[in-house]
């Protein structure tokens, strides 16, 4: 995080003495990225933040892989993957009560970089949980509630990204009100997330052509307190950790001694943050602008953007659909999650569908598209891209939820999966 906040109960001096009013000590906390080398917080406990009395083995949900072979852009349809509420619930870790927050993600997409993957959740507080392996950057499709975390309490609503450092314990709180569940989609990284570094002054602070700045960006409101005294502190309180062993993701089920919120206050630049899309101002221009326009985050080898209502070019001859492209070295994840994709008009995408569109294979809009896109002055879609410079696998509930017929979209010339010889059914695109 680029700026400075502190909240509670904080000593005057960093690593000096800090005592509740009976005058016990708290137990300070240096949370910090890359080796003391980067960002920090300083985080003051009631118990102490190491204490553990058990730890076992914690199964994740399905982690399996399957390789983009034969390589082929997919359509996935993420909406398929859990019923609507009051549905009848099916086999797997969904139904009409709603699936966990944590443990009932499923893994849609996946590489060695980042993890993606979905779950609509029901009313229930998901299990204290951290992510020990990477930065999670969790966009929130519909659906509201709050994030409670050793940092104090973030809320968050429809269209936010919720931005959650490494090693964060904290708990999904789905609010039970007229919003309805929470459908998260979760991009879970192997490194940190940032903001671009171009848009960063050499210091940190958003620049001015940054389509954001620190405004935007929403820390935790209050501090997290299980109770005003520690006598009463809830005991035995169990953490869900992901991490890895050699390159495999596992999880570990800590139980700790004391409760991880036990902190009366905290200071530095390391917390969770939220960050609303609405806050985002695109970048237009007279001819089509690229996608790093609308670039929003970055991490190691994959760059987050987000494709929202806007004006679009100027050019009397411009052309406002994209032009065909080959990204070489990404592989192109675009989650359609609102308003109306002029682009894919004509491939059976639709509201809570993905795309993915692999290096190695040129893409770009349906035919029909181009001729019906010459004058607009406005485009009402909104979609969250993911770029990643390595070839991502599908995860399970790729697998299951993939429409076979898309790769054969441009041409028109088939309607379902050739390489299988399974039917998809009636052709639901009508660009030949
Ligand atoms: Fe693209």
């Amino acid at each position: 995080m680029p700026y400075y906040r502190s909240l509670g109960s904080v000593p005057p001096k960093r690593h000096t003495q800090h005592r509740d009013p009976e005058g016990r000590l708290y137990f300070e906390e240096l949370m910090g990225e890359e080796g003391f080398s980067s960002d920090s917080s300083l985080l003051y406990h009631r118990g102490v933040p190491s204490s553990i009395v058990d730890s076992q083995v914690w199964e994740l949900p399905d982690q399996s892989r399957t390789p983009n072979h034969p390589l082929k852009p997919r359509h996935l349809r993420l909406h398929a993957l859990f019923p609507e509420p009051g549905a009848p619930s099916g086999d797997g870790p969904t139904g009409d009560s709603g699936a966990c927050p944590v443990e009932g993600r499923r893994l849609v997409l996946g590489n060695n970089d980042v993890r993606i993957s979905y779950v609509v959740t029901g009313a229930d507080p998901s299990p204290y949980y951290r992510n020990a392996i990477g930065d999670e950057c969790v966009y929130v499709e519909s659906g509201s509630g709050v994030v409670e975390s050793v940092f104090g309490v973030v809320s968050y609503r429809a269209q936010d990204y919720v931005v959650i450092p490494r090693a964060t314990t904290h708990r999904w709180v789905p609010a039970q009100d007229d919003t309805g569940p929470s459908r998260l989609y979760a991009i879970e990284a192997n490194s940190h997330i940032a903001p671009p570094k171009r848009y960063l002054s050499r210091f940190g602070q958003l620049l001015e052509h940054a389509p954001y700045c620190e405004r935007d960006l929403h820390g935790p409101g209050e501090t997290f307190e299980v109770s005003t005294d520690s006598t009463e502190d809830p005991r035995d309180v169990e953490v869900l950790v992901k991490h890895r062993v050699g390159s495999q993701v596992v999880g570990t089920r800590m139980t700790y001694d004391t409760h991880p919120f036990d902190v009366v206050g905290w200071d530095g630049c390391l917390y969770p943050y939220t960050f609303n899309l609405e806050d985002y101002m695109p970048i237009t221009g007279k001819i089509h602008q690229p996608p790093p326009v609308h670039q929003v985050f970055e991490g190691h080898n994959f760059v987050i953007c987000n494709f929202l209502p806007r004006k679009v070019d100027y050019h009397p001859l411009s052309i406002p659909v994209p032009y065909y492209h080959s990204n070489v070295d990404s592989d192109e994840v675009m989650f359609y999650v609102g308003g109306d994709y002029e682009a894919r008009k004509g491939s059976g995408i639709g509201l809570g569908s993905i795309s993915v569109h692999p290096g190695g294979f040129a893409h770009g809009p349906q035919p029909s598209a181009i001729e019906a896109s010459l004058g607009a002055e406005r485009f009402e879609e909104t979609a969250v891209m993911i770029d990643t410079f390595a070839p991502l696998d599908l995860g399970e509930a790729g697998v299951a939820c993939e429409d076979p017929a898309y790769a054969w979209s441009w041409s028109g010339r088939h309607t379902g999966d050739v390489a299988t010889g399974e039917d998809g059914g009636p052709a639901v695109y009508s660009n030949s």
